[in-house]
């Protein structure tokens, strides 16, 4: 440890460590909360000494989330900010392939991640020549891809898109079909709400979100009143048309704060709940969720590994970069 770096340590008296532990303590034991705050500061020094900035996606753990981010939201407004940062370093608190849009929107930064196997299983499912025979199979007809894909898928598309936007891009393409990567559940629950025929990939599913079921709404719907069920688009159709309201993370948060209701179930990853319970102070979150290893890999001592030692840089092939930033852009300007 540097020492004089340690002697700057912000005081733990400060209105912002006051008030990040009272935003820790809804959600983890006090125990936990000691062991993370030295670190919190330490890593608040790093990014001051090496000019960095940290985004943080919605599915990061409170210590992470409200502790080290100085931005948050879901991966799209995590894209656009990216694209806007003026810092020597980006450090992505999120999964690989969002580090890899930051690094196609920002090549001019050094983007990091703290762990480069925090991956997606959406991703993992399909790769580049995957994209170029579905073309060879369904010519002339356009391809958009889900942002959770690799920057190499991204670069065989004609345009990407986020959870919140999916439809929204869709409907802005002239063709009336469209091939769409790779989840087969966001394509078949866009598919309920389009005309546009919709050609999806059946081996791309979130590893999350797969896991809920229409048992999991029942039985909150028979054990709790005053209920609102609020889930994921990555969830199979027959979820979402039993749940009150689907959409991105960054959605369902506005959605929360708009419509009042004592008890909230979340059917998403456990994180979400966990950094809006400490926000929404007076609802119940009920907890029953499913975890995203990946998410999970990162964590504070990795991301005060990652600042220290200028690690792990994330890189998209010039060629590869390109393409792909075409496909981003669209979706960008689109909306
Ligand atoms: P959002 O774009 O809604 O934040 O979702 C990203 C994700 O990976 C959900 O599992
Ligand atoms: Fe990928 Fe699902 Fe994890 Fe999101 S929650 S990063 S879609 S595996």
């Amino acid at each position: 440890m540097n020492l004089d770096r340690m002697k700057t340590v912000p005081n733990p008296e400060t209105s912002f460590f006051r008030n990040l532990t009272e935003k820790l303590r809804s959600t983890m034991p006090e125990h936990e909360i000691d062991e993370a705050l030295p670190l919190i500061k330490e890593i608040h020094l790093l990014k001051k000494e090496k000019n960095a900035l940290i985004l943080g996606h919605n599915y990061m753990t409170p210590d992470v989330y409200h502790g080290v981010s100085d931005f948050t939201g879901d991966s799209l407004a995590l894209a656009r900010k990216a694209a806007s940062v003026d810092s020597d370093i980006i450090l992505f608190n999120g999964v690989h392939f969002m580090a890899e849009t930051a690094a196609i929107l920002n090549p001019d930064r050094l983007v990091l991640i703290s762990d480069p196997k925090a991956g997606c299983s959406l991703a993992e499912s399909i790769n580049a020549e995957d994209v170029r025979e579905l073309k060879r199979q369904f010519p002339d007809i356009p391809v958009v891809t889900y942002v959770n894909c690799s920057a190499a898928v991204k670069a065989e598309t004609d345009i990407c898109c986020t959870s919140a936007n999916a439809l929204q891009v869709i409907e802005s393409l002239p063709s009336s079909k469209v091939i769409f990567l790779p989840d087969v559940y966001l394509a078949q629950n866009i598919q309920n709400q389009t005309d546009k025929e919709i050609i999806s990939w059946e081996k791309g599913k979130c590893m999350v979100h797969e896991q809920y079921n229409v048992d999991d709404l029942n039985a909150a719907r028979n054990q709790f009143d005053d209920l609102l069920i609020i889930a994921h688009p990555e969830c199979p159709p027959q979820v979402i048309e039993s749940a009150d309201f689907s959409g991105s993370t960054s959605e369902m948060s506005s959605y929360i704060a708009k419509n009042h209701a004592k008890n909230l179930l979340l059917l998403t990853e456990c994180g979400m709940a966990d950094n809006l319970r400490s926000e929404f102070q007076d609802r119940h979150f009920i907890s029953t969720c499913h975890t995203c290893p990946h998410m999970k890999r990162i964590h504070l001592k990795g991301i005060r590994d990652s600042l220290l030692y200028t690690q792990y840089e994330v890189k998209v092939p010039e060629e590869i970069r390109i393409k792909a930033r075409k496909a981003v852009d669209r979706m960008l300007t689109l909306v």
